[in-house]
């Protein structure tokens, strides 16, 4: 094998860095191209059987922009892409090679995902760059893990992936059932099925074949039940929300074998202990960064702030400061923080999350937004215990308790008690409060001192607990693995 295959000069994506003038203007160049462009994508499989419905994209900040139309894939092509599925005719060095020249065009097409990133999924710039270099990051990191698997290709997988990060997971998910071998039956989400589409055919320029990843559009309900109903199909890698997990672990269990796995990646209801002993500068940073980024549209993002009394008033001062100053508005222009929801439907759920608190006088602070888009304003509400919440708020809406010091053991006890166990952040310095509240706590990714999301591919393995997740954490040595068939393992002298 070439050596330089195994040993990248760089091991993550080198990326682009905002603050240089050289990175910022390519950028801008690159993506301008495409400020207009209107995208029209189908499914992407070895034979189209018959034509589904077209179903418009609009800009999420302006929904006047019409960014694409989607055909939908008929029921009859999808069970025709499932019968036509193989699995993947390469050497685990061929694949790796091929992963990896993928990641080159992913790099090499920046200005198209920029856009797209920006126009279909509203991603602002810091996020497009986070998201474009995590799912490089990801190509890279499973092709290496190629070629260290003993174990054969379980045969056909599909992934179903979700709409806030329509890059980067779609691409771990792809990207590691092919490093194993098997052939992929891929569904974006049906709000960014552009952005799938565009990686798919950058995948299949690589060198990977259509029959190993073949791409079916449209809408969950119907097309990603049928994906996942099939005998044909020897596994599922989801991620999404933790009830639309359930449904496809129903599905399977009444349609697959028993040994067919599902990998499932889900939501949470996510943490940070704050004490009268953190850095309140470091810590406002880490708060802002973690409930507010992405508009508090990642599954990590910081949803409950357990605040300790004593420095309570301080901490909300500042927090409600830098609120002030955050650019909320279209992602295209480089000086917005927080871009919009996804779309209506997301607008209305946290609008109808909010406004009982805002009634109930709760509501601490939330700041002006644009009229335009699906934008909703980020807002503090004050609660009394995680438990109040019963489902993670997927929006920039961030909860408050506060806490006396001898409440911990309680608050630790209602954090585990809502089954959810994703991310967790704790601000202290005092070093045995953080070997004790993290070994006591079920949480896939602990961090401290720090913000809680942007896990990094290859270093820090991202996947969460209970209602969270199943297992292998993405981005670390064991996922690969999973997409293999560990029965069937070939032992020689
Ligand atoms: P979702 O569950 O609504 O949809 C996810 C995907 O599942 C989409 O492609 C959708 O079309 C498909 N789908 C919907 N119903 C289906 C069904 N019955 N059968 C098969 N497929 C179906 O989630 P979403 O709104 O797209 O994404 C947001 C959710 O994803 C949040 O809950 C977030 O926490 C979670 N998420 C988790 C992680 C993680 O790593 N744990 C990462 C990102 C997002
Ligand atoms: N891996 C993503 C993060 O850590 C979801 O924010």
């Amino acid at each position: 094998a070439p050596s330089d295959l195994f040993t990248p000069e760089r091991l993550n994506s080198k990326g682009w860095d905002i603050r240089d003038r050289d990175d910022l203007d390519a950028i801008d160049k690159a993506r301008s191209e495409f400020s207009k462009t209107m995208w029209r994508v189908g499914p992407l499989v070895v034979a189209e059987s018959s034509d589904g419905e077209v179903v418009a994209v609009q800009n999420p900040a302006k929904p006047s922009d019409l960014v694409g139309l989607v055909q939908y894939s008929s029921e009859e092509t999808v069970k025709t892409a499932i019968e036509n599925a193989q699995k993947w005719d390469a050497t685990p060095v061929e694949r790796a090679e091929v992963l990896n020249k993928a990641a080159d065009l992913y790099e090499q097409y920046f200005g198209t995902f920029f856009a797209l990133l920006a126009r279909e999924a509203g991603k602002t710039h810091m996020d497009a760059i986070a998201e474009l270099r995590e799912a490089v990051d990801f190509l890279r990191y499973y092709a290496a893990r190629a070629t260290e698997l003993t174990n054969p290709a379980r045969g056909i997988f599909t992934c179903i992936s979700p709409w806030n990060f329509p890059l980067a997971i779609f691409t771990g998910q792809v990207s590691a059932a092919l490093a194993a071998g098997n052939g992929v039956l891929a569904k974006p989400a049906e709000a960014t099925t552009l952005t799938g589409v565009f990686a798919a055919q950058l995948l299949h320029e690589a060198g990977v074949p259509v029959s190993a990843l073949q791409l079916i559009t449209g809408e969950g309900r119907d097309v990603g039940a049928w994906l996942t109903q099939s005998d044909k199909v020897n596994g599922v890698c989801f991620t999404g929300s933790t009830r639309t997990a359930q449904a496809i672990n129903r599905n399977m269990a009444e349609h697959m074998a028993p040994t067919a796995p599902l990998i499932a990646e889900t939501g949470g209801l996510n943490a940070m202990i704050v004490d009268s002993t953190a850095l309140p500068e470091q810590a406002i940073r880490d708060i802002v960064a973690s409930a507010f980024q992405s508009a508090g549209q990642r599954c990590s993002a910081l949803r409950v702030l357990y605040v300790q009394d004593d420095v309570a008033d301080l901490f909300l001062e500042m927090l409600f400061g830098v609120m002030d100053e955050q650019v909320i508005g279209d992602p295209w222009d480089i000086r917005t923080d927080l871009g919009p929801l996804i779309n209506q439907t997301a607008k209305n759920g946290i609008e109808a999350h909010v406004n009982p608190y805002g009634q109930a006088g709760r509501v601490l602070k939330h700041v002006p937004f644009p009229a335009e888009g699906h934008f909703v304003p980020p807002c503090v509400i004050a609660i009394d215990s995680i438990s109040e919440l019963k489902e993670e708020v997927f929006g920039p809406v961030l909860h408050v308790v506060r806490f006396e010091s001898d409440e911990l053991d309680q608050v630790i006890a209602d954090i585990n008690a809502t089954g959810f166990g994703l991310t967790f952040g704790i601000h202290t310095r005092i070093d045995d409060r953080v070997t004790d509240v993290t070994s006591r706590l079920n949480v896939g990714n602990i961090y401290v001192n720090r913000n809680q999301i942007g896990a990094v591919v290859g270093s820090q393995p991202f996947g969460g607990e209970g209602l969270s997740g199943t297992g292998p954490k993405a981005g670390g040595p064991d996922y690969v693995t999973r997409f293999t068939d560990p029965g069937r393992s070939v032992a020689a002298d």
